[in-house]
C-alpha cells in the first residue's frame, strides 16, 4: 500500500486537484501518511485519467458551492461560475421581490440560491434543455427549496400568467459567438454542453431576444440582471435602452453584467 501524499504527488495532477479527487475516491479526507486501500488507488486512478483528459473537476467531484448553497453538478448543465454568484448577490442585495424567473437555469443555481435568499418569493427556473432542466429538479430536492421549473424557448417556457408580473428576472444566457467557441479552454469546450455556451453566430442572439421581449414580462419597476460576455457590454447597454441599463464589473474588474428597470 502507498500513503495519499506519495499517491496524490504522483498522479501528475496539480497538487491540490489530487487531493481533491482523493477526497473524492475514499469517501472522506485522507492524511498525507495515511495507508489508501486498493479499491480507493483505483478508484483515484479512474479519476486521475478522467482529470488529465480535461474533464472539469467539479464534474468529477459531483458537487460545487454557489453562493450559501451546495449543488449537485455533472455535464447536464454548465459548472456555475464565480460571476455569476456575483450577479445573484446583486439581484438579493436589499430587494424582496414577490416574483422572480430565472431564464436559462441550467443547474438552477440562481434560482435555487435567489429561492433561498428571499423564500417568501415564488421563484420560477426554465430551461430549453431537458438534461439541464433534470439536473434543476434534482437540485430543488437536494437543496429542498422549491422552485416551479418550466421546459421551453425562453419565456416561451413560462405560465402565461407571469406576463407583466415578474419583479426580477435574472438569467446567464448562453452569450459565445460561434465561431468563438473553438478558443474556449478544452475543459469547458470538450464537457460544458454547447448549447450552454454558444448563443448564435455573433454570441449576442440569445440576449437580444431578451432583451425584445422582456418589456411584456417585467412588472412596472421589474428588474432584470443579466450575465454578458466581457466584450458584449456596449451592444447591450444598446438593445436595453430602454429599462435604464447599468453595468456592474466582476471581481476581476471587467464588465459582466447588465442590470435595468422596466
Ligand atoms: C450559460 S448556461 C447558464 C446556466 C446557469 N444559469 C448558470 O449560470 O450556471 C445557459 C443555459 O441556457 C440554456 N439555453 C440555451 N438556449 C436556450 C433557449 N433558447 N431557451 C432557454 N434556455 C436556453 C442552456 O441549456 C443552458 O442551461
Amino acid at each position: 500500500m502507498t500513503e495519499a501524499g506519495a499517491v496524490a504527488a504522483g498522479s501528475g495532477l496539480p497538487r491540490h486537484e489530487a487531493e481533491r479527487l482523493l477526497v473524492v475516491a475514499a469517501g472522506r479526507t485522507l492524511t498525507p501518511f495515511e495507508e489508501v486501500d486498493g479499491e480507493t488507488m483505483e478508484q483515484f486512478a479512474s479519476l486521475a485519467s478522467r482529470r488529465r483528459n480535461g474533464e472539469p473537476l467539479q464534474y468529477l467531484e459531483g458537487t460545487v458551492q454557489f453562493g450559501p448553497l451546495e449543488l449537485l453538478c455533472d455535464s447536464r448543465a454548465l459548472i456555475p461560475r464565480p460571476e455569476t454568484e456575483r450577479l445573484w448577490e446583486l439581484a438579493v442585495k436589499g430587494s424582496v421581490p414577490e416574483t422572480v424567473v430565472d431564464l436559462c437555469t441550467g443547474s438552477g443555481c440562481l434560482a435555487l440560491a435567489t429561492k433561498h435568499a428571499v423564500p417568501t418569493a415564488e421563484v420560477h427556473g426554465a430551461d430549453l434543455s431537458p438534461d439541464a432542466l433534470g439536473l434543476a429538479m434534482e437540485n430543488g430536492d437536494y437543496t429542498d427549496l422549491d422552485v416551479a421549473w418550466h421546459r421551453g424557448d425562453l419565456f416561451e417556457a413560462l405560465p402565461d400568467r407571469l406576463r407583466g408580473t415578474i419583479d426580477l428576472l435574472l438569467s446567464n444566457p448562453p452569450y459565445v459567438a460561434a465561431d468563438e467557441a473553438s478558443a474556449l479552454p478544452i475543459d469547458v469546450r470538450e464537457h460544458e454542453p454547447t448549447l450552454a455556451l454558444v448563443g448564435g453566430r455573433s454570441g449576442l442572439e440569445i440576449i437580444e431576444r431578451i432583451a425584445n421581449e422582456l418589456g411584456d414580462w417585467l412588472a412596472l419597476g421589474g428588474r432584470f440582471l443579466l450575465e454578458i460576455g466581457e466584450t458584449q457590454a456596449g451592444a447591450a447597454l444598446e438593445l436595453f435602452a430602454p429599462f435604464g441599463p447599468i453595468v456592474h464589473n466582476d471581481l476581476a474588474g471587467r464588465p459582466r453584467i447588465i442590470e435595468g428597470r422596466a
